[in-house]
């Protein structure tokens, strides 16, 4: 366990935004999260837990504690003929925890392949990409209460996944340090190759037979064409989420815009491509000082070096007055704003 004080937290965050915080605790393993939030933990400030700080944005220097659990380790822990039950620990990154299992030619997680961020944070807003999402295969996860110290377990259930939402973004926000999450991969892989570009990115690929590790590698040619490297522009992958509506809405909105994107949810409502929108508003690679909208991606906003968190925060709810105007449809974040 370290803990620091007066901490910078520009490396901790992929917009790269350069705040303090109080104090700054790491934790490298289940038993010291349970001893620091039973004895050490100071109970009259603010905290805040982060993984890779790839999904945050910071307004202001943080008076209170930061909490990022380091744990390591991906372990088997069952096996049948069919599947396999990984234990990964919450520290680890996502993509090392996808790269880890495609080597071992467990599959499920590939279409999830380079979506930056660690483990642990991984289920809380149920990640997804290319037509999977981490609900499909998790299992379980364990994770230290944080007024008692005790050590739980939850089940798929009990998660409520929904679109970027489970019930550690509602009901459970802050009360649990995660330790590990629990993953069932299948031996025999069900390629999922429908989503968007991936076909044709697979057509200009060589390979024999298609398998878990041409798909991954499709998916990180994809995004590496697209989205931007938070080391080389700071950004926080899409800012916003994309935006759901009634069938009335979508097919007013259907009259006046005849290329919306949009998918049908089936059940009345449908997602819109909150990209296509901003794209079609005119504002992809629009710049405001050290601002943007990316100029392959329009749901990214970039930091162009030097922005502070407000600046963005900002410069994302001119975005979103403009899209509420033109569309009257009101983006939500889904970058967490502190
Ligand atoms: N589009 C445009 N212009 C743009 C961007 C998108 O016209 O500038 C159109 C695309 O042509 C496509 C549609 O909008 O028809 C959707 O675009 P894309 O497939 O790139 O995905 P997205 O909806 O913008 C979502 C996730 C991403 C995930 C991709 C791929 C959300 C908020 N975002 O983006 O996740 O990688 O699908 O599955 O659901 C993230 O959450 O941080 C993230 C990057």
């Amino acid at each position: 366990m370290e803990i620091l004080s007066n901490y910078s937290l520009k490396n901790y965050n992929t917009f790269g935004i350069d705040v303090v915080c109080k104090t700054f605790v790491s934790l490298q393993s289940q038993h010291e999260a349970s001893d620091y939030v039973k004895n050490k933990l100071d109970r009259t400030l603010p905290y805040i837990l982060i993984g890779e700080g790839s999904n945050l944005l910071f307004t202001k220097d943080f008076e209170g504690t930061t909490i990022q659990m380091q744990n390591k380790g991906f372990e088997l822990i069952d096996e049948n003929n069919k599947f396999v039950w990984i234990r990964a620990a919450a520290g680890e990154k996502w993509d090392d925890f996808v790269s880890w299992s495609v080597e071992k030619k467990y599959a499920g997680a590939e279409n999830l392949s380079k979506i930056p961020g660690n483990v642990g944070a991984a289920p809380i807003q149920n990640i997804g990409a290319y037509g999977v999402e981490i609900a499909e295969i998790f299992n379980g996860l364990e994770a230290i209460e944080i007024e008692t110290g005790k050590h739980r377990r939850f089940y798929l259930k009990e998660l409520k996944f929904g679109y970027r939402n489970s019930i550690f973004k509602q009901t459970l926000k802050n009360k649990y340090i995660i330790t590990a999450v629990m993953l069932k991969l299948n031996k025999f892989p069900f390629l999922k190759i429908d989503y968007g570009n991936i076909k044709s990115e697979l057509e200009t690929m060589a390979y024999e037979n298609l398998n878990i590790a041409i798909i991954r590698q499709a998916i990180i040619n994809i995004r590496s064409s697209k989205l931007p490297e938070p080391k080389e522009l700071g950004n926080a992958g899409s800012f916003f989420k994309n935006p759901v509506v009634d069938k009335q809405k979508h097919s007013n909105l259907k009259k006046s815009f005849p290329d919306l994107v949009a998918y049908d949810l089936n059940n009345g409502f449908f997602k819109l491509a909150a990209g296509w929108m901003i794209d079609h508003a005119g504002l992809k690679g629009y710049s405001k000082g050290n601002v943007a909208i990316h100029k392959n991606q329009a749901l990214i906003i970039v930091n162009q070096g030097g922005a502070s968190g407000q600046e963005i925060l900002e410069f994302s709810e001119e975005i979103q007055s403009k899209i509420l105007e033109m569309f009257g449809v009101k983006l939500e974040r889904e970058v967490s704003v502190i």
